[in-house]
């Protein structure tokens, strides 16, 4: 049965999917690559095969980037690309990062998973990309608007939108940053690091005062960074927003007796926007495990249930020091592939990205 085979044998049954297409597979040496890499050998072309053998979680960025790296080092000229295969599937960034990384031919594939006939040995791949992952021409004018707001200073409000903000562009959508807040916190962040940054970025920031100047142009992502309190443009701004992320802290002065911040949040929203959908994401999370903070998510579920429209997004943004010493490290340069930081970043990009394929496929 392949679920069960999924484990040791995986390759192995890659394998003999390969040679029953009369295809001629070889294993590489240990001292081309230190994992379990094999080649085939299609149209007298040689690839590269990488099989995941993780059961339970989609293939996400950096699993993909090493593969990339590995096929554009030296030791790898002579292949014309890899072939990544997976039981269960990619995350979207993967996709778009091979999009904006055309130089070395990558394909996706996803082992069939064919639990219900467990007699069956044999296994079939789906080949996702390129192959027949075709990147929809994008329609604009669908942008994802998104203010990141919370009636509390220090939340991680401005930190949030600048490294999602950043991410976002890196993966190659184009992106709006509009700061909300007279202390600038945020323009004078991004301003220095896209002054740095050697790449073109496809990201803009601006003050709120220049938003009428953008009117015209087609952003996929729009992200306004509030201050804790809202004054008159801002509070304007607040009806052009399709989604707002709430960053809370899971500590007691930051959560309030009963949550009482959150409910001011989410009334304060609500009342200025009645269509908006909120996003709650647990932010600067320290240990998930302590009781303190067990108590207070629960604490949190219960306030969040009075709001149909308020979602608890199912992953946090870790403590980390790459996020406390802003500006040193970003998610563009400093902080690690491996980071817990990048890791969260990326997995509310990947949220984000899904939200707006589904209202791409909704027109
Ligand atoms: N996940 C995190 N890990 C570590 N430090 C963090 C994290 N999130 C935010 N911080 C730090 O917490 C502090 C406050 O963050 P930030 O300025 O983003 O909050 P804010 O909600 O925008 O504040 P304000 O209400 O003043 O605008 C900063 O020093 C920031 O670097
Ligand atoms: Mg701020």
């Amino acid at each position: 049965m392949l679920g069960l085979s999924l484990n040791k044998s995986s390759a192995d049954l890659v394998k003999e999917y390969f040679h029953a297409q009369g295809l001629k597979t070889q294993d590489l040496p240990k001292y081309i690559s230190f994992k379990d890499y094999f080649s085939v050998e299609i149209n007298e072309q040689k690839y590269v095969v990488e099989v995941n053998n993780w059961k339970n979680k989609t293939v996400n960025l950096p699993s993909i980037e090493n593969f990339y790296h590995f096929l554009s080092s030296p030791k790898a000229k002579e292949f014309a690309g890899g072939l990544f295969i997976t039981h269960k599937g990619y995350s979207e960034t993967v996709k778009f990062f091979l999009k904006a990384n055309p130089d070395k031919e990558i394909v996706l594939g996803l082992l069939e998973n064919n639990i219900s006939n467990p007699k069956k040995t044999k296994i079939n791949i789906n080949w996702l990309y390129p192959l027949d992952y075709s990147i929809k021409n994008k329609q604009k004018n669908n942008s994802i608007q998104a203010g990141v707001f919370a009636c509390k200073g220090g939340v991680g409000k401005t930190t949030v939108t600048a490294h999602l903000g950043l991410l976002l562009s890196e993966l190659n959508y184009s992106v709006l940053l509009v700061d909300e807040d007279p202390e600038r916190h945020l323009k004078r962040i991004l301003d220095s690091v896209i002054k740095t940054e050697k790449k073109s970025l496809n990201l803009k920031c601006i003050n709120s005062e220049e938003l009428e100047e953008e009117a015209d142009e087609n952003y996929d992502f729009i992200l306004y960074d509030y201050p804790p309190s809202l004054n008159g443009s801002s509070i304007y701004s607040v009806s052009n927003l399709n989604y707002c992320l709430v960053p809370i802290n899971l500590s007691p002065l930051a959560l309030g007796l009963e949550a009482e911040i959150i409910h001011k949040t989410f009334n304060y929203i609500n009342q200025l926007n009645s269509s908006i959908k909120i996003l709650a994401l647990i932010n600067n999370e320290i240990d998930s495990n302590h009781p303190t903070s067990k108590a207070l998510k629960q604490e949190f579920k219960k306030a969040l249930k009075q709001y149909p429209n308020a979602h608890l997004l199912p992953f946090s943004i870790r403590h980390s020091s790459h996020l406390y010493y802003w500006g040193k490290s970003n998610i563009l340069s400093g902080m690690g592939r491996q980071s817990n930081a990048y890791q969260d970043f990326l997995a509310l990009a990947d949220y984000l990205i899904k939200l707006l394929n589904f209202n791409e496929d909704k027109k």
